[in-house]
């Protein structure tokens, strides 16, 4: 079974991709870790973030698993991935590697901007996770400051409004709701109740689906 989860930054995706994973047994791809570390990798290399052929080659020297979270998660690295992300090229070369991983005889859960209509389009269920820009903006301050980092409210508003305009608007891979998605928001409610909702979208795509319900609930 193929999970694939779309949505714009902070909307929840990536916490209710892994609470997914764990309830239905698969393992778990963060795509946007895939562009955050090409942009790492330009960056400590002295590289400038516009400079194309830096991105792919950085792009091309990605081990998938290697990556170190800590390092990826900041706020800046966010912007940084957004503009590599715009390059059909950098896109080009790490399409191969999110496909292996969603090929596996396992299943999996993938979760990105373009899972359901480029990566994994015929995934057997695919959610499109939304929430308001404000209250999503609530909830990466909050994870910031959780990390040490400092978040000022507006400024990380006009951050994910500045990212949702990049990966609305770019030309390759755009984000956006498959035909046969289903619509998830968020804004209303806490990470139980955005599980508990993915876990019976899920369960309706794909009835048969093995769910440790434990796992599903905790
Ligand atoms: O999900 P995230 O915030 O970690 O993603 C970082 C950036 O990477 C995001 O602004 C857009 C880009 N991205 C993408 O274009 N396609 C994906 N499948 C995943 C992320």
């Amino acid at each position: 079974m193929i999970i694939a989860i779309d949505g714009p930054a902070a909307s929840g995706k990536g916490t209710i991709a892994r609470r997914l994973a764990e309830a239905f047994g698969l393992p778990h791809l963060d795509t946007g870790l895939l562009y955050r570390a090409t942009a790492r990798a330009v960056l400590d290399g002295g590289g400038d973030i516009n400079d194309l052929a830096a991105a792919v080659s950085a792009a091309r020297g990605l081990g998938l698993m290697d990556f170190d979270e800590t390092k990826l998660r900041g706020k800046d690295m966010g912007e940084a991935a957004s503009i590599v992300a715009s390059m059909p090229a950098v896109r080009a070369v790490l399409v191969d590697a999110q496909r292996s991983f969603a090929g596996r005889q396992s299943g999996a859960v993938l979760d990105g901007r373009d899972i359901g209509t480029v990566i994994c389009p015929r995934a057997d269920a695919k959610i499109f996770v939304v929430a308001d820009a404000e209250v999503r903006a609530q909830r990466r301050s909050l994870e910031l400051r959780k990390r040490g980092e400092a978040a000022d409210y507006d400024a990380v508003l006009a951050d994910i409004r500045r990212r949702d305009e990049r990966d609305l608007g770019r030309s390759t891979a755009p984000l956006k709701l498959a035909a046969d998605a289903v619509v998830l928001d968020t804004t209303k409610l806490d990470i139980e109740g955005a599980v508990s909702a993915a876990v019976a979208l899920v369960m309706a795509k794909t009835p048969a689906a093995p769910l440790n319900r434990q796992a599903g609930q905790g």
